[in-house]
């Protein structure tokens, strides 16, 4: 049973400087939803509702976010522009959150470490809310994702296959396909130059992992850019047993880039608004 999905946001958001200098990447809209809430709902389209955040110096918006603003309400109570707010009401009352904050930020594999303290011993999912997931015709992607760990019970990642020309930017995996768009991985490689990259199947910002991922990450040592990497303690949890990789259905936004938060801006101002 997952009950619990983690939110690592602790990152600096370099890439969108100076907006991120005081406010969180996570915080960023798309048209106007920050993209931090687009992945609390794909969560709780999952059948998730205990969100668990690892934040950082300088993310305060996002718990402001996740609760009652009384003095915006009230003033804006009784008007037309109550209904801007019913979404995110909504979520507040169905879901509760929790925070943990990274105090250095060693990487990812250290972030999701971080939030071993609001997770325990069970198994969770994993949101980065920078990879903007929509799948208007079906499931979400982390609803998808459910389902393949109901069938197998160990961690899963989603892919997608993205040009060899881009892989030095994922972690990639290579392996064999068991079920249709389901591969058992055999390697995973962070961040790999072209001839060096395994596949041209990439790891995106969505998993589910099982909390003897904790034990291992604090094995891990810091690897590729001096960061502890997820990708390396999933290879160990590969060699123990078995990691699933999942190329979902849908399209996702590499919103932590320039290019792929204003294709997401004009694709979601096109579709929704
Ligand atoms: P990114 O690689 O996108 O890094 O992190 P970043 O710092 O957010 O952004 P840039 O590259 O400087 O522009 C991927 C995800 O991992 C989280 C980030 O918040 C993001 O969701 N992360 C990364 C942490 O929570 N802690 C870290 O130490 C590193």
């Amino acid at each position: 049973m997952i009950s619990k999905c983690l939110f690592p946001a602790a990152g600096y958001g370099t890439r969108f400087l100076p907006a991120t200098k005081a406010m969180p990447k996570e915080m960023l809209p798309i048209v106007s939803k920050p993209l931090i809430q687009y992945g609390v709902e794909e969560a709780l389209s999952a059948n998730i509702k205990t969100m668990a955040i690892v934040t950082g110096r300088g993310k305060r918006a996002i718990e402001d976010h996740f609760d009652i603003s009384y003095e915006l309400e009230q003033q804006i109570k009784g008007s037309s522009k109550e209904s801007y707010l019913t979404e995110i009401r909504s979520l507040i009352q169905q879901c509760t959150f929790s925070y943990t904050r990274q105090i250095e930020m060693k990487g990812l594999g250290h972030a999701i470490l971080s939030g071993e303290t609001l997770i325990g011993k069970e198994p969770f999912a994993v949101i980065l809310a920078d990879d903007l997931c929509d799948n208007p015709q079906g499931e979400s992607v982390l609803a998808q994702m459910r389902k393949v760990y109901e069938r197998y019970r160990c961690s899963v990642v989603a892919i997608e296959e993205v040009a060899m020309s881009e892989v030095y930017k994922y972690g990639v995996i290579s392996g064999k396909e068991i079920d249709s768009g389901i591969f058992m991985v055999d390697n995973m490689v962070e961040k790999p130059k072209e001839e060096e990259a395994p596949s041209n199947l990439a790891v995106i910002g969505r998993y589910i992992l099982t909390p003897d991922i904790f034990d291992i990450l604090r094995q891990t040592p810091p690897g590729k850019n001096g960061e502890i990497q997820i990708t390396d303690a999933l290879l160990e949890q590969c060699k123990k047993g078995m990691v699933l990789a999942y190329k979902f259905q849908g399209k996702r936004y590499d919103c932590g880039s320039i290019d792929g938060f204003v294709e997401a801006t004009n694709d979601f101002y096109r579709k929704y608004h």
